[in-house]
């Protein structure tokens, strides 16, 4: 990607869909990470609240702060030139009340000078997305399998209520969110879902019916500590790499070949 390419506003990632162009979105948590997603074409970096999960190995994104939040995407923000840059409101920042709320959205905005927003949560967040949109704060949404509810779903499951999935990804765009991320549901049901809304639908385990695609970059990478989803298709294993590269380092420093003549000042 040239140095120079132009920077992906909200209005430019919604016109993607129009213009045919599937959308290539990625989760980042640090400076040197995203500058790498970002010099590689990623379109959108999300600093999703699974920060909980694959960097302080937490085992649901619940405990994660907003403090932590804006800690990490801060670092994401000033590494970014291109990708239009989202910041996941963590639980339970969006159900204090609409001014509370905009507060809290408004606060993660300034300090850490992300663009916009996300929140999971469908027709029953309708008000508070119109309420954020109308204090200028863009929203991109999160339908079907919503993590924040883990205990509340039982688990985490694919979400197969077909109704309500449209009902909700209806919802959130007459709402006024200008996107929303549709997580582990039926790969037809996002298709129609697609073809319904005018604003982009950016699919995790929701088949390739969706306008763009998020992965959670430490899953892609091989990073992610234990199981990953199904639906991740993994395209490098950097944790076998770093573990592999830590042993070789110790080896030498134990066997006295580390540092050599090249590495030692005279
Ligand atoms: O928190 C996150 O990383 C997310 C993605 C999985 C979409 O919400």
């Amino acid at each position: 990607m040239p140095s120079n390419a132009k920077r992906i506003t909200v209005p430019t990632f919604v016109g993607m869909k129009a213009a045919g162009q599937r959308i290539a979105m990625l989760t980042a948590y640090d400076y040197p990470t995203a500058m790498r997603l970002d010099a590689a074409g990623v379109d959108a970096l999300l600093i999703g609240d699974t920060l909980a999960m694959v960097v302080q190995g937490q085992e649901t994104t619940l405990p994660v702060s907003v403090d932590q939040m804006i800690y990490h995407a801060e670092m994401v923000a000033r590494a970014v030139r291109r990708a239009l840059v989202v910041i996941d409101m963590p639980f339970p920042t969006f159900h204090l009340g609409i001014s509370r709320t905009i507060e809290i959205a408004g606060r993660m905005l300034k300090e850490s000078r992300c663009q916009a927003v996300k929140l999971e949560g469908g027709a029953q967040q309708a008000d508070v997305i119109a309420g954020l949109v109308g204090a200028g704060i863009p929203v991109m949404a999160h339908c079907g399998l919503r993590p924040q509810s883990v205990h509340a779903l039982g688990g985490y499951k694919v979400q197969r209520d077909e109704d309500r999935l449209l009902q909700d990804s209806l919802a959130v765009e007459a709402a006024g969110a200008f996107a929303v991320v549709l997580e582990c549901i039926p790969a037809e049901v996002a298709t129609k879902i697609s073809a319904e809304l005018k604003i982009p639908t950016i699919g995790i385990g929701a088949g390739a019916g969706c306008d763009g695609q998020v992965l959670v970059t430490h899953d892609l990478l091989g990073l992610t500590i234990g199981r990953t989803p199904r639906f991740v298709r993994k395209y490098a294993e950097l944790g076998k790499a770093t573990q592999e590269a830590a042993e070789a380092y110790c080896a030498d420093v134990r066997a006295g070949t580390f540092p050599g003549p090249e590495e030692t000042l005279n």
